[in-house]
């Protein structure tokens, strides 16, 4: 009988996170200024602490996780690794299905993991507050939790949209202790700006995080913290992958291919690094792949410009080059808010043009329909953001039984759905649409950038 849950003990829960710069294709285009028109940090040193910035820019392969944050992350690391043994079945499939499940954790996804150091690093630099965006809630629930574990207060600019279809996640943050806005709101600038022009606006990401650094940069005792995207984002998430890595040793497996879904990239990176790390530095036992996939309404990646761009709306952040759908990107209103972002990660872009990535997206029906089958053999009800990984491995999976290849194929289920009652609650009744965000739409914000910036086009980078 395959074993269906791989455990590690508690001993084992990683004592470095892994940085993927020394071991790029080539190295990172700086941030650009839009005031110098030249490399630069912009706000970004006013807002962090200098442990975060400089891991930002490490070029040490390990960095120590401090005792502290380990600490806290027993209560739920190691996370499963589970052997998908009754989906194999379902889909008399030869290849081998493994997912690592990190809804185990108090806030029910991976955010935790780097929330926890964020809020750690934050409050040894003498912060009382912190500041942030959430779409989804993913994030705002899992930073509020790290805030009060280190006894900082936390305010969370929350996207209109998930903010009206999840009360339930406003009063999980409220509940860690946080103050919840819904976002755009009346507290900052950016936020009435958008609000004199569309007082009914849904809100989007970029404004969220217009709002919360606003508030970061005009109030001398707090913070800002980010869920993904920045490079020690990412890093932190590396627990996942190097405990996976660890589980598949004591089944003597290894995977031929991971999947993950990608919003700003973080839970994606986290398992598949030290993958990577293993292929570029020849310790792999196989040819692995790495695969992203993402939603065909916010198709950052698929079709998305690899370009400079602000990180938000009000444009407050630095230039940083990555794939983009334009700062103005209003999202359609998916359910999966957590993939509703006009940028990703720019090592994930790097990635991508270095060809070490493969891309694919889903529209909402289609990742629903992949999330049913999976719920009827493995039960666990997944979060909307991870259901377009669990429709890659159900295709890939029904790839071998055409062709009978015994691949081993690994996927990070990021979090459970229970908050996504209302997205399942549509599905079931057949009201869910799929949405396909057009390519005209893409090149008319893309086009409105290099208009106000026509000096990005003589910058080397
Ligand atoms: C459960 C879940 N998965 C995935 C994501 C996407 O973010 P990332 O690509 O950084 O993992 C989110 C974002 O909120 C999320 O809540």
């Amino acid at each position: 009988m395959v074993s269906k849950k791989i455990m590690l003990d508690e001993e084992e829960i990683p004592k470095q996170w892994y940085c993927i710069l020394p071991d790029m294709p080539k190295p990172m285009p700086p941030l650009i200024q839009t005031d110098t028109k030249a490399p630069g940090p912009g706000i970004v040193p006013l807002i962090f602490p200098k442990e975060i910035i400089g891991q930002e820019m490490s070029q040490e392969r390990w960095i120590n996780i401090p005792d502290e944050v380990r600490d806290v992350y027993r209560l739920w690391r190691p996370t499963p690794l589970i052997r998908a043994s009754r989906l194999e079945k379902a889909l008399k499939t030869p290849a081998k299905i493994y997912y690592k499940y990190e809804g185990v954790s108090p806030s029910g996804s991976h955010k935790p993991n780097t929330a926890v150091p964020q809020a750690y690093y934050n409050m040894k630099e003498g912060k009382e507050r912190m500041a942030t965006e959430t779409g989804a809630g993913q994030w705002g629930s899992a930073f509020a939790f790290g805030c009060q574990t280190f006894n900082i207060g936390c305010t969370v600019y929350m996207v209109r949209i998930s903010y009206d279809q999840k009360p339930y996640r406003r009063v999980l943050m409220e509940s860690y202790g946080a103050t919840v806005h819904a976002s755009p709101s009346k507290e900052t600038k950016a936020g009435r700006d958008v609000l004199a022009e569309d007082s009914d606006s849904s809100g989007s990401l970029g404004i969220a995080i217009s709002e919360a650094v606003e508030d970061a940069l005009t109030n001398q005792d707090t913070n800002y913290g980010i869920g993904s995207v920045f490079n020690h984002v990412l890093l932190h998430q590396t627990v996942v992958g190097q405990e996976a890595k660890k589980q598949l040793e004591l089944v003597d497996d290894y995977p031929d291919v991971i999947y993950g879904c990608i919003g700003g990239g973080s839970s994606f990176s986290g398992l598949f690094w030290p993958f990577y790390y293993d292929k570029v530095t020849g310790k792999a036992p196989k040819d692995i792949r790495f695969v992203a996939t993402e939603a065909t309404a916010c198709p950052s990646i698929t079709k998305g410009e690899y370009m400079y761009d602000h990180g938000d709306t009000a444009r407050i952040t630095p230039l940083v080059k990555m794939h983009t759908l334009g700062h103005n990107f209003i999202p359609p209103p998916i359910h999966a808010g957590g993939l509703r972002y006009h940028g990703i990660a720019p090592t994930l872009s790097v990635l991508n043009e270095a060809n070490m990535l493969e891309t694919a997206a889903y529209n909402q029906v289609e990742v629903f329909d992949a999330a049913k089958t999976f719920i009827e053999s493995e039960a666990i009800i997944p979060a909307p953001e991870p259901t377009h990984a669990i429709k890659g491995v159900i295709d890939e999976a029904l790839r071998c039984k055409e062709t009978g290849e015994e691949k081993t194929i690994l996927f990070l289920l990021c979090g459970h759905g229970y908050f996504d009652m209302q997205a399942y609650d549509d599905y079931n009744q057949g009201k869910l649409l799929p949405y396909d965000y057009p390519e005209e739409k893409v090149q008319k914000a893309v086009g409105k950038i290099r208009e106000l910036y026509p000096w990005l086009a003589t910058l080397p980078y």
